[in-house]
């Protein structure tokens, strides 16, 4: 079985995080449960490490947290238990985004990110200023060479070299025992996956399921770009991915035939990067699909890029 497949069904398991520190939210008498370290340095993330005991759990994002993110800081909760760290880095990172990309528009609201944090148990933030990531003669990649090169890899060249250099830093910088990622970023799961097995870093991986709205629509940050016509659309991707899957589910293995289902049901507004059918751990093309294999897909709707993915 697909590795992250299979340890996502080993943590599947573990018991969902407790609910008090949530809820000492409301009440002043717990408010020291609530403080968040907020580290800015390498140094400080390295004396956080030094200082804390039990299972250290990282959980890397770019802020602008939602329900996803949310979902992944409690299931690192869960994974560090009452006597672990979990540390939720927060850092826009320049190097996964294209020249073209909405970097200087990603949004930034630290103070209600770091609220969040502290509402969900986190117990501390990393948020570097890009500086102290990248020097300014900043000179060495981690590259990633098979699983990185289509899909998105394909259209974003040089992304998953940004993706792989911040979170192997990361990876160095808190020194975590586990690190959580989300299933919606399928081939970043992937391409990270590759990546610790083939440096054999110390890290293990957890892979969370993709949290949605009601109609379907994958969570992301990105979503707050739609105008209210595509975000009327967007959810077709999904239901697009189920009515291949059921087809799959009746017989239906030629991948092909698949595409062309999913293709059929999007929104005919959209613009599709790509639907492909891959093999869940390589990303390999498949000719005919097997069960475990992945359908994903990139649209863009204006000019906002979706991606959603679906396990057969
Ligand atoms: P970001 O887009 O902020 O996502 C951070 C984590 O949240 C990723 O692991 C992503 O897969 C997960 N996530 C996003 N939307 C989700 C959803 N709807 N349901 C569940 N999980 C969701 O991915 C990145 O940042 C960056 O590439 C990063 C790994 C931090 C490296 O810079």
């Amino acid at each position: 079985m697909h590795r992250s497949i299979r340890l996502f069904k080993e943590f599947q398991i573990e018991p969902l995080p407790r609910i008090p520190r949530r809820l000492a939210f409301r009440t002043a008498i717990s408010k020291p449960l609530l403080t968040v370290k907020i580290l800015r340095t390498i140094a400080a993330a390295r004396r956080f490490r030094s200082q804390a005991s039990g299972r250290m759990v990282l959980v890397p994002t770019m802020g602008a947290l939602h329900a996803g993110h949310a979902s992944l800081i409690r299931r690192a909760r869960s994974l560090a238990g009452k006597d672990g760290a979990v540390v939720v880095s927060i850092f826009v990172n320049p190097a996964q985004f294209g020249p073209k990309e909405d970097l200087s528009r990603y949004p930034r609201p630290f103070a209600e990110d770091k609220k969040l944090c502290a509402s969900l148990g986190a117990d501390a933030i990393f948020h570097p200023p890009a500086g102290e990531m990248y020097r300014a003669d900043f000179s060495t990649w981690v590259n990633e060479e098979s699983v990185s090169g289509g899909l998105c890899g394909a259209s974003r060249p040089g992304h998953f070299r940004g993706v792989t250099t911040v979170v192997l830093k990361l990876f160095t910088i808190v020194q975590p025992d586990a690190a959580v990622f989300g299933l919606k970023d399928f081939q970043q799961c992937a391409v990270i996956a590759r990546m610790v097995r083939d440096l054999d870093l110390p890290v293990r991986l957890v892979f969370a399921p993709t949290v949605r709205e009601d109609d379907g629509l994958a969570l992301s940050s990105r979503n707050a770009y739609l105008t209210p016509e595509e975000r009327a659309e967007a959810p077709t991707l999904r239901a697009a991915l189920l009515a291949a899957r059921a087809a799959f589910s009746k017989g239906e293995h030629s991948a092909a035939k698949l595409t062309r289902i999913v293709r059929g049901k999007i929104s005919a507004g959209a613009r599709v990067d790509y639907i492909e059918a891959v093999d869940s751990a390589t990303l390999k093309p498949a000719r005919v699909t097997k069960r475990g294999d992945t359908i994903a897909l990139a649209a863009f709707f204006g000019r906002t890029r979706l991606i959603d993915n679906i396990q057969l």
